[in-house]
């Protein structure tokens, strides 16, 4: 007898992307996300309007995956949705949908952590790691360094006491009067500057930690003495400034845990990931030090359905379904 194949439909609704995405035995068929414009003149995503626009998106976005995918409800296996970490009000949009088509569909629900599933985002196309291997995962809400030891075990050997690093990007586009998410944008001008125009201080943090607070201050300070003109005038400058201290923030804690757990498999996953100075900069490290480096597709480095997809596809194979009881959880640890 030949076994079924695994189909599921996964829903990410965390922050301000609604995405949906269908994965058979282990390979993503579609991806389709919807971002939400709503939030860019308030210079950060409004809770509110982001659990709005979900309500919009959800249904069509949702056809738009079995359609592009080919596949009906009825071949469903099983409905995924991202549990947490994220916005409550967004987070309770996915979760309602997805528990209500798993209820009505008679399949399992499967409740993913969304960190778990930017570093797994690592399983979805080739080349893959080995475990086990070394993860700097930087996003919106995180800066982690993990040690991932197989598709379930995670160790986080480092964070953030304070802020995260995309935070810190936005914010310093934020105080350039760039636009929202800043992140990209100062990417955009960095690759037109000279990254050692300026000089910002690059703090002293314990062990394998970050802290973004006092370079945030830092660019916020800088900008309010130089004035809005000179920003204006050099912003390729310092656009490259404040990404190149960024960048090396990160590396000098990346080299350090890779020493430590003499381990030469490193992964970036997140948001950040799709920084061109730090996809860069990695490279350029790994063949200093021997590393085997894996950078996610840009699809999959932002907010997705597809990683959410490929994680729930593992914890299929476990059999580890989620409770109809079951709530999203904002505040969602990594090994939770
Ligand atoms: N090219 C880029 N350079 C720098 N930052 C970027 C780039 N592209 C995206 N980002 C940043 O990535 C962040 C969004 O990433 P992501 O969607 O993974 O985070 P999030 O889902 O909001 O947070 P979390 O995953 O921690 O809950 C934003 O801060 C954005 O500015
Ligand atoms: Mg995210």
């Amino acid at each position: 007898m030949i076994d079924k194949p695994i189909i599921i439909l996964a829903i990410e609704s965390s922050c301000d992307e609604t995405s949906a995405s269908v994965i058979v035995d282990g390979i993503v068929k579609s991806n389709i996300v919807a971002g939400q414009e709503v939030h860019s003149i308030y210079g950060g995503v409004v809770p509110e309007y982001a659990s709005r626009a979900h309500q919009l998106h959800i249904v069509p976005v949702i056809h738009q995956s079995l359609s592009e995918a080919g596949v009906t409800q009825d071949q469903l296996s099983a409905i995924a949705y991202t549990k947490g970490p994220g916005l409550l009000g967004a987070l309770l949009v996915g979760h309602s949908f997805a528990k209500g088509m798993a209820m009505g569909l008679g399949i399992p629900l499967i409740g993913v952590n969304h960190m778990q599933a930017h570093i797994l985002a690592h399983f979805i196309d080739e080349p893959k790691p080995e475990f086990p291997f070394l993860c700097l995962t930087v996003s919106g809400g995180h800066t982690q360094l993990v040690w991932v030891k197989s598709v379930l075990e995670f160790e986080i050997i480092g964070e953030t006491n304070d802020d995260a690093v995309g935070e810190a990007f936005d914010k310093a586009a934020k105080t350039l009067g760039l636009g929202y998410p800043g992140g990209p944008l100062v990417d955009k001008y960095a690759k037109l500057g000279n990254p050692k125009a300026y000089k910002f201080p690059i703090p002293e943090v314990e062990d394998f930690n970050f802290s973004f607070s006092g370079i945030k201050t830092a660019f916020l300070y800088f900008a309010r003495e130089k004035g809005p003109e000179f920003i204006q005038e050099n912003i390729a400058d310092v656009c490259a400034s404040v990404q190149y201290t960024l960048v090396e923030m990160l590396m000098k804690k990346l080299i350090k845990a890779a020493k430590h757990l003499n381990t030469k498999q490193i992964a970036i996953a997140g948001g950040v990931s799709a920084n061109s100075g730090l996809r860069t900069r990695l490279q350029v490290e790994a063949q200093k030090q021997g590393w085997q480096v894996f950078i996610p597709a840009f699809e999959y480095c932002t907010d997705n359905a597809a990683m959410v997809a490929i994680t729930a596809h593992f914890l299929y194979q476990n059999k580890q379904f989620s409770s109809l009881h079951d709530s999203p959880m904002p505040r969602l640890h990594l090994n939770s």
